[in-house]
């Protein structure tokens, strides 16, 4: 009788024990998933329209600033990044970055060297973004663009 009592009662407490473990994953998974799968979330490329492609004089480089939001885990911001629209007399079309590839300062076009130039170390650069003069080790990066409807998009 002690015998049957004994297993009906660990059989009990197993039960007892898988409901509780039970609840517990059903509660506790979700929640820990909610609060840790965001710090692994990148924001993925975007695609922002900068403007009409016609409003964008030929040879001369147009600064456009761009405002859109990255996430970065749990943190989003607010990112500004300045590009360069050249459109050359034959239609073709370059997005260059303002970064110089030296140091990472913000570099201008500059109208009458007809060059980007970086003020922090002397970096010149041509209409289309390889280096002049200076220290940059490489050409100024460009951003892949696209044209749809005589528009320009962009992705950052
Ligand atoms: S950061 Fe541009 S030349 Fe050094």
């Amino acid at each position: 009788m002690a015998t049957t009592e004994w297993t009906r009662r660990r059989w009990l407490d197993w039960v007892v024990k898988a409901a509780a473990f039970l609840v517990t994953a059903l509660i506790g998974l979700p929640t820990m998933a909610f609060v840790v799968l965001p710090a692994f979330r990148r924001s993925r490329p975007q695609w922002l329209k900068v403007g009409r492609l016609d409003e964008f004089r030929p040879n001369e480089p147009t600064a456009i600033t761009l405002t859109f939001q990255r996430r970065d885990g749990w943190v989003i911001r607010t990112v500004r990044r300045t590009v360069y629209v050249v459109v050359k007399p034959d239609g073709s079309v370059k997005v260059l970055s303002n970064i110089c590839t030296h140091a990472n300062c913000a570099v201008r076009w500059e109208h009458q060297k007809r060059a980007f130039f970086c003020p922090c170390h002397d970096g010149y650069f041509d209409l289309n973004g390889k280096v002049i003069s200076g220290p940059p080790p490489r050409p100024l990066d460009e951003l892949p663009h696209r044209l749809q409807g005589g528009f320009l998009f962009v992705r950052v």
